[in-house]
C-alpha cells in the first residue's frame, strides 16, 4: 500500500498536514516511560529466582535440586517449581485485572495519563497523538522503553549479585519503585490528545491541542475526521458489547490473535528465564547474568530497526521478515540443546558451544525485537475506531498478560518434561502467526488512525464483515462518520 498522501483504499485522503513537532516528540517520549516499569519488571524477576541467597530464603528445595543437578542429575529439571514459577508469573494476573478495568477510566477520565494502567493507555495515546506517517516509529517508543527497562534489570541483577553479604536480590526488587515513579511524574504534564478533549465535550480545546501537536494551523480535515470519529463513539453506549458485533469482527480477531501470538513466539522463555536457562546449559552464576545482559542489549538495539523502517517498509515486511528469523534461531537453539542434552539432560557444555547457543538466540530476540515485539503493541492500537479503542486496547492488554502468565507457568516444568522439543513446539507456533499475517493481516502504515476502515474494506477475506452493514437496529452503520 503506498504511503505518504496518497488515497487510501476507502477513496479517503490518506495524510493531513503537520509534522514530528518537539511538543509531540516530548508528549510521546514521556508517555512511553510507561513501558519502563513493565520492562523492569519482565526482566528483574529471572535474574533474582537464579540468585543463590534469594533461592535458599524463598524457594530451598529448588536450590537443593540445583546442587543434586550440578552432581551429575538432570540439568532439564532443576528449576522446576511451581511455587518458583508462581513468583515469576503472579505479576502478570494483577496486571491482567488492571487492564481490565483502565478501560473505563481511560474511556472517560484521561485518556493516555492512566497511571498504572500503563500498557491499556500508552500504546492508544501514542497512535493517537503520532501524525500518521510517523505512528509506527513514535509508537514503538513504547517498546524501546520496554526494552530499555528490562537491560536495566538485567544490569542491576548482574551488579546486585556480587553485593557481599547477599542481600542484592532486595535491591533489585526495591528499584522497581524507580521507573514507576518516573511515569507517576511524568503524567502529571502530559496533554490530553485530541480525541479524548473532544470526546469529553471540549471542542475548542481539542482544536487548539490538535495545532499544538501537528504545528500547523491547518488542521481542519484532520479535525472534522475527528469529530466524525468521535460522534460514531457518542453513538455506541456500550463499547464492550459493541466489539463483538460482526462489523467490529476483524478488530476483535487482531485484539485476541496478536497478542497471543506475540506471547506464544517464546520470548518470554528467554526474557523470564534467560538466567535460569543459561544456568540449565551449565553456566555459572555469573555468566548466566552476563548472558541475560547480551540478550538485553540484542533486544534493546534490534527495536531500533523497527523503529526507524516500520513506517517505511510497513508491519507486515517486518512481520514476515522476523517470524522468519525467530523460526531459524527457534529450531537452531533446540538442535543445539537436544544435541548435546539428548533426553537424559545430563551432560556439560563446553565453552565454544555454550557461546554457540547464545549467538543463536540473540538471533532469535534481534527477529522478535523488530517485529513482534513493537509491532503487537502498535498493530492493535491503530486498527479500532474510536468507539471500541479502549476497549480493544483492553482485550489486547488482557490476552497479553493471559498469556504471559501461561506462558510463564508452564515454560519450567514443559522444559522438564518436554526438554529440548519445547523450542521446537514454539517454532511451530511461529509458522503458524506467520501464515496468519501472511493472509489476514493488512497493511497499515500511514493511514491516518479515523480512516482505518478503508483497510478493512479492501481486504480479501475481512471485506465480507465490514462490507454486510448488517446492525441490530436495522438502521446501518455509522463508521468512521460515513453512513454505510
Ligand atoms: C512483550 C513482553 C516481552 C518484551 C520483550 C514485549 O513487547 O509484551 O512480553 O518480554 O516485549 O522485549
Amino acid at each position: 500500500m503506498a504511503g505518504g498522501a496518497a488515497v487510501a483504499p476507502g477513496g479517503r485522503r490518506q495524510d493531513y498536514p503537520g509534522g514530528l513537532t518537539p511538543f509531540v516528540f516530548m508528549a510521546c517520549l514521556v508517555a512511553a516511560t510507561g513501558g519502563l516499569i513493565f520492562g523492569y519488571d519482565i526482566g528483574i524477576s529471572g535474574g533474582v529466582t537464579s540468585m543463590d541467597p534469594f533461592l535458599v530464603r524463598f524457594f530451598p528445595s529448588v536450590y537443593l535440586k540445583q546442587a543434586a543437578a550440578a552432581d551429575g542429575g538432570s540439568q532439564y529439571c532443576k528449576f522446576d517449581s511451581q511455587l518458583l514459577t508462581l513468583f515469576t508469573s503472579s505479576l502478570y494476573v494483577a496486571a491482567l485485572i488492571a487492564s481490565l478495568l483502565a478501560a473505563s477510566v481511560t474511556r472517560r477520565v484521561l485518556l493516555g495519563v492512566g497511571v498504572g494502567f500503563a500498557n491499556q493507555s500508552v500504546p492508544v495515546y501514542l497512535s493517537e497523538m503520532a501524525p500518521a506517517r510517523m505512528r509506527g516509529m513514535l509508537n514503538n517508543g513504547f517498546q524501546l522503553m520496554i526494552t530499555l527497562g528490562i537491560l536495566l534489570a538485567n544490569l542491576i541483577n548482574y551488579g546486585a549479585d556480587r553485593i557481599a553479604g547477599g542481600w542484592g536480590w532486595r535491591l533489585s526488587l526495591a528499584l522497581a519503585a524507580v521507573p514507576a515513579a518516573v511515569i507517576t511524574v511524568g503524567s502529571v504534564f502530559l496533554p490530553d490528545t485530541p480525541n479524548s478533549l473532544l470526546e469529553r465535550g471540549r471542542p475548542e480545546e481539542a482544536r487548539r491541542m490538535l495545532r499544538r501537536v501537528r504545528g500547523t494551523d491547518d488542521v481542519s480535515a484532520e479535525f472534522d475526521d475527528l469529530v466524525a470519529a468521535g460522534e460514531a463513539s457518542r453513538a455506541v453506549s456500550r463499547p464492550w458489547r459493541d466489539i463483538l458485533r460482526r462489523k467490529h469482527r476483524p478488530q476483535l480477531v487482531m485484539a485476541v490473535a496478536i497478542p497471543l501470538f506475540q506471547q506464544l513466539t517464546g520470548i518470554n522463555v528467554i526474557m523470564f528465564y534467560a538466567p535460569v536457562l543459561f544456568k540449565t546449559l551449565g553456566f555459572g552464576g555469573s555468566a548466566s547474568l552476563m548472558s541475560a545482559v547480551i540478550t538485553g542489549l540484542v533486544n534493546l538495539a534490534s527495536t531500533f530497526v523497527s523503529v526507524f523502517t516500520v513506517d517505511r517498509v510497513g508491519r507486515r515486511a517486518l512481520l514476515l521478515e522476523g517470524g522468519a528469523q525467530m523460526l531459524a534461531g527457534q529450531l537452531a537453539v533446540g538442535a543445539l540443546i537436544g544435541a548435546k542434552f539428548g533426553w537424559s539432560g545430563v551432560a556439560t557444555i563446553p565453552p565454544g558451544y555454550a557461546a554457540a547457543v547464545v549467538v543463536v538466540m540473540c538471533a532469535y530476540v534481534a527477529g522478535f525485537a523488530w517485529s513482534w515485539g513493537p509491532l503487537a503493541w502498535l498493530v492493535p492500537s491503530e486498527v479500532m475506531p474510536l468507539e471500541v479503542r479502549p476497549a480493544g486496547q483492553s482485550i489486547t492488554v488482557a490476552v497479553n498478560m493471559l498469556m504471559t502468565f501461561a506462558v510463564a507457568q508452564a515454560f519450567l516444568p514443559m522444559l522438564c518434561r518436554l526438554k529440548f522439543v519445547l523450542f521446537f513446539f514454539f517454532a511451530a507456533c511461529v509458522v503458524v502467526m506467520t501464515l496468519f499475517v501472511a493472509f489476514f493481516l493488512p497493511e497499515t502504515k500511514g493511514v491516518p488512525i479515523e480512516d482505518m476502515a478503508g483497510v478493512w474494506k479492501a481486504h480479501w477475506y475481512w471485506k465480507r464483515f465490514v462490507d454486510d452493514g448488517e446492525d441490530a437496529d436495522g438502521k446501518g452503520d455509522v463508521e468512521m462518520g460515513i453512513v454505510v
